[in-house]
């Protein structure tokens, strides 16, 4: 089978996708289809054009905007070329924080409190609202991007300023958000609609004191427990929101939610990744280790879902 792969692309976490890209490549070759790996570059969609015209499917790789966020997927869609994972809609919804948080609430996932504010507002007024609002320690982070990337943990007011022009440097909407501590748990969640299935709970431990970007892509930046320490009631209660997410938003073929689990208001939605990471020290592999498929099944069971 003629496979493409869609990795790299201009987003800020192009590092994180060019690992990704490497992984889905190599699993691709093991599995003896001839692939192709392109780096994506939306200056170049003429080339890109050339280079799909012949392939089954494609695999996307991307992470974050353009790439995560629908936008590559419509552009497939109009291509009329196969590709795996979730479409436009479940894209730019999951990808815009505040808007995936609705979509949840909606469907009774606890999420935690917070409020968005658009660059066109004064910072003046953002900064004042923000100090009155929210109590340390809180979070601020741009709507639209992942990996923690642009986020600080706000633990005193003289931060806010500064995480608030940060934020916007990555995107012209930011959400700040009460900060919730816990236990940081995931849930891969795989199969096709109406028939998804939650893989086994993965617990993250960070070795820093919060589980950021260097934590997430250093090699032993932090140690993952699968499947994790929960009763049998929490398992179950945990991966039902996780399923729940994953169709509220639409999601296909694969996703993983992402969540915390409050000693008191039990588990809170983060958010949900529709091309998680697939790098060597990633979450989704591990989980489907768990239920005994390797990093080469996993991929090929993707494509055999999207084509099915
Ligand atoms: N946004 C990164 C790639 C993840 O969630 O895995
Ligand atoms: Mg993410």
């Amino acid at each position: 089978m003629k496979v493409a792969v869609l990795y790299g692309g201009t987003s800020k976490e192009r590092d994180v996708s060019l690992s990704t890209g490497k992984g889905m490549i190599q699993a691709l070759e093991q599995l003896d289809h001839d692939v192709i790996g392109i780096d994506f570059d939306p200056h170049q969609i003429n080339t890109l054009w050339e280079q799909l015209k012949q392939v089954d499917v494609v695999m996307i790789g991307l992470h974050g905007k353009q790439g995560e966020d629908g936008k590559v997927q419509g552009l497939l869609e109009l291509m009329g070329i196969p590709y795996v994972g979730s479409g436009v809609l479940a894209s730019s919804l999951a990808m815009d924080k505040a808007k995936a948080k609705q979509v949840f609430a909606m469907h009774d996932i606890p999420i935690a409190h917070s409020q968005s504010f658009h660059y066109r507002q004064s910072r003046g007024d953002i900064e004042r609202t923000i100090k009155q609002t929210f109590s340390t320690p809180y979070i601020i982070k741009p709507n639209q991007e992942g990996s923690t990337l642009g986020l600080t943990v706000i633990e005193s007011d003289e931060q806010v300023a500064d995480a608030i022009k940060t934020a916007f440097t990555h995107d012209s909407d930011i959400i700040v958000e009460d900060y919730v501590s816990g236990r940081e748990l995931t849930v891969s969640v795989l199969g096709n609609k109406g028939d998804e299935q939650a893989l086994p709970i993965i617990e993250i431990v960070p070795k820093s004191k919060y589980y950021d970007y260097e934590s997430k892509y250093a090699e032993g930046g932090s140690e993952h427990i699968v499947p994790a320490s929960l009763d049998e009631h929490m398992t179950e209660l945990i991966q039902h929101y996780a399923q729940t997410a994953h169709r509220a938003l639409g999601c296909e073929t694969y996703s993983r939610v992402d969540f915390i689990l409050h000693e008191d208001r039990g588990p809170i939605i983060l958010e949900v990744n529709t091309l998680p990471g697939m790098t060597p020290t990633s979450l989704y592999p591990d989980a489907a280790a768990a239920v005994g498929l390797s990093y080469a099944e996993m991929i090929q069971l993707f494509i055999d879902l999207t084509l099915a």
